[in-house]
């Protein structure tokens, strides 16, 4: 039987978010090495990855409020602007991971993705279908998008990953991150985390550094125990993607004890 696993590459694990437009060529290679060998070992995982912006994206889009919405002339110029820093990025790591060897097919979402005041409601589905029915792995990004309400904003991958999970039911959801989990109020990876433990853990909950347009990872935490309220089965493991070893081992195995899982 197929696993299916989305796994997400966080901004600030394959860029400096300290520095603009300033990508981590060395990480990336490292995690496309990870990704290449858990899938020659497991021919049974069926991966969909998605990656943040980090110092790309969230750099372009601070200076115009993208995410707020995009209304005057500058404000588009700016969401064109962020479209393609975003693309740059996605380009390097496309680029990185074809070279050492994981077949990943880039798909623009701003091409398709329409949102309402925020939410996405709309991503084609059949090139992604496509791609994983031919053993290629999808490879989507963090990335702006029309808005009925708002003219533009941005989509996160965690907003693209919130949208196809009722579609493509994955069993998993990976963030590789810079940090080793969700961290208490006393620098501490919490190992587990259920949606009833929100309302306790929601004022020590901290973990983001740099510019995050979309919210860092108190917002995140929140994204994804809401959707494992959603999706009975679906387990979230948010790890750090820095370490080498952690990313090919939490693929191989589902059991593996890594930062911080969030499950109903
Ligand atoms: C942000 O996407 C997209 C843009 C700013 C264009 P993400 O929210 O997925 O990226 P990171 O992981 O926070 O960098």
């Amino acid at each position: 039987m197929t696993e299916r696993v989305f796994l997400k590459l966080g901004g600030s694990l394959i860029t400096d978010k300290s520095r603009p437009y300033t990508p981590r060529p060395e990480v990336i290679r490292q995690l496309a090495e990870e990704v290449r060998e858990a899938l020659d070992a497991r021919p049974d995982l069926e991966l969909v990855i998605g990656h943040g912006s980090g110092s790309f994206g969230h750099a372009a889009a601070a200076p115009y409020g993208t995410r707020q919405g995009v209304r005057t002339p500058r404000e588009w110029r700016g969401f064109a602007e962020v479209a393609a820093a975003a693309a740059r990025l996605n380009r390097i790591v496309t680029d990185l991971f074809l070279e050492a060897g994981a077949p990943v097919l880039s798909l623009q979402p701003s091409a398709s993705a329409r949102c309402r005041d925020g939410e996405l409601v709309h991503l084609e589905m059949a090139p992604i279908l496509a791609a994983l029915a031919r053993g290629l792995v999808p490879l989507i990004y963090g990335d702006v998008a029309l808005d009925e309400v708002r003219g533009g904003t941005i989509v996160s991958t965690e907003d693209l990953f919130v949208y196809l999970a009722p579609v493509l039911s994955p069993q998993r959801i990976l963030l590789a991150t810079r940090v080793a989990g969700v961290l208490d109020a006393d620098g501490r990876v919490i190992p587990a985390i259920s949606p009833a433990d929100l309302p306790a853990l929601r004022p020590s909950l901290r973990g983001t550094r740099g510019t995050d347009v979309t919210g860092g990872m108190a917002s995140k935490v929140e994204q994804m125990a809401a959707l494992v309220e959603r999706c009975p089965g679906l387990t979230v493991q948010i790890f750090s993607g820095e370490t080498p070893g952690i990313l090919s081992s939490v693929l191989l195995n589902a059991g593996v004890t890594a930062g911080t899982r969030i499950h109903r």
